[in-house]
């Protein structure tokens, strides 16, 4: 199969500007990263992950960053690959350029990056799509359904808990309905009472468990089987991931905090080499500036990385 022919000029462009929204989505990312680092019952990263995962604008653009991030990578292997298409018998003597050994660099540490990404998106990511098992929260007030409170305070009037009045609704009801021919009817009617209880028996867990945020905005860890019988009976309470607790559980686990600092590891190689020759690919560097790039480089680098890993050495030694 042929590939279509585009400069190779053009695709290091296309490359370094790719490259340059994913260094401001690491920016951003790994700003709101540090609300984990709040000890507020996850207030503030709720909130956000909240917006970000029903606000339209944002899950537009979520599709394009993961579009930027395939194009990136597509592009960059082909690059390698049409490179060493254009040297087919190598040199004798291994190169010693420092251009390079980066642009090797550049390559390795991607490749290592993307395969990190893939287990980071199955730490969280994919369970926002539903690929993988997570821990859930839900709003308080899309619990507050008008048949299911309705149910609540029938039972404190009767002064008896919800199920035993379903039990008791359930005997009487199959007794009138053999009387009255509708035992389809009934049965319905029963079943939909069950799946209600259901829901009052998830709030109740809850907060026997203390698993209400301090403002009693959110329940929170939900199971997944939990999440499901919520979006099954109250399609409209739409249960989403708890990743406040998510991070901080994975967190308490040696082993994932010192795995992930050595994703970060990979990620500072590959960013320390990613800003300057990005700014070089788009001319944007000459004798006057090349200092400035190169500073602002290094401090991108360590401040985005140092952000990166306070959170799961902070959250690890419990402060
Ligand atoms: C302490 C380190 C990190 C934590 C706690 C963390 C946490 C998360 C969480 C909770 C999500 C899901 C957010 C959502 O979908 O609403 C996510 C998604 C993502 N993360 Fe990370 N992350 C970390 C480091 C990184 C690093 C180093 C990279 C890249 C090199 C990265 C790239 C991504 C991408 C591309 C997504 C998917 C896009 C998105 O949902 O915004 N993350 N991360």
């Amino acid at each position: 199969m042929e590939l279509p022919k585009i400069h190779s000029i053009t695709k290091k462009i296309l490359v370094a500007l790719l490259g340059g929204f994913l260094l401001l989505f690491l920016l951003f990312h790994a700003t709101a990263n540090l609300f984990i680092l709040r000890h507020d019952d996850g207030a503030w990263y709720s909130a956000f992950c909240h917006f970000m995962g029903t606000n339209w604008l944002v899950k537009i653009f979520e599709i394009i960053l993961l579009g930027v991030i395939a194009l990136h990578i597509l592009l960059t292997l082909w690059l390698a690959f049409t490179n060493r298409l254009a040297r087919p018998v190598r040199y004798h003597q291994s190169q010693r350029s420092t251009t390079h050994t980066t642009s090797k660099l550049m390559v390795w540490t991607g490749i290592l990056i993307f395969v990190c990404l893939i287990l980071h998106f199955s730490d969280f990511y994919f369970v926002k799509l539903g690929w993988v098992k997570g821990e859930y929260m839900v709003k308080t007030e899309k619990l507050q359904n008008e048949e299911i409170m309705g149910l609540v305070n029938f039972a404190q009037q009767m002064q008896v808990t919800p199920e035993d009045l379903v039990n008791e609704l359930e005997n009487n009801a199959l007794q009138y309905s053999e009387a009255n021919d509708d035992e389809a009817e009934v049965k319905n009617y029963i079943a939909s009472m069950r799946e209600k209880l259901e829901v009052i028996n998830i709030v109740q867990r809850a907060s026997e468990e203390n698993n209400f945020s301090e403002d009693k905005q959110w329940i929170r860890h939900l199971t997944y089987d939990e999440r499901q019988t919520l979006r099954k009976v109250l399609p409209e309470s739409d249960p989403e991931p708890d990743f406040y607790y998510m991070a901080r559980n994975k967190f308490q686990s040696l082993y994932i905090v010192v795995m992930y600092l050595l994703f970060f590891v990979v990620v500072f190689f590959h960013l320390r080499h990613a800003f300057p020759s990005a700014f070089q690919t788009l001319g944007l560097n000459n004798y006057k500036y090349n200092n400035i790039i190169e500073v602002l480089g290094r401090i991108y680098t360590w401040l985005v990385c140092l952000m990166f890993a306070v959170v799961p050495i902070l959250v690890y030694l419990g402060l």
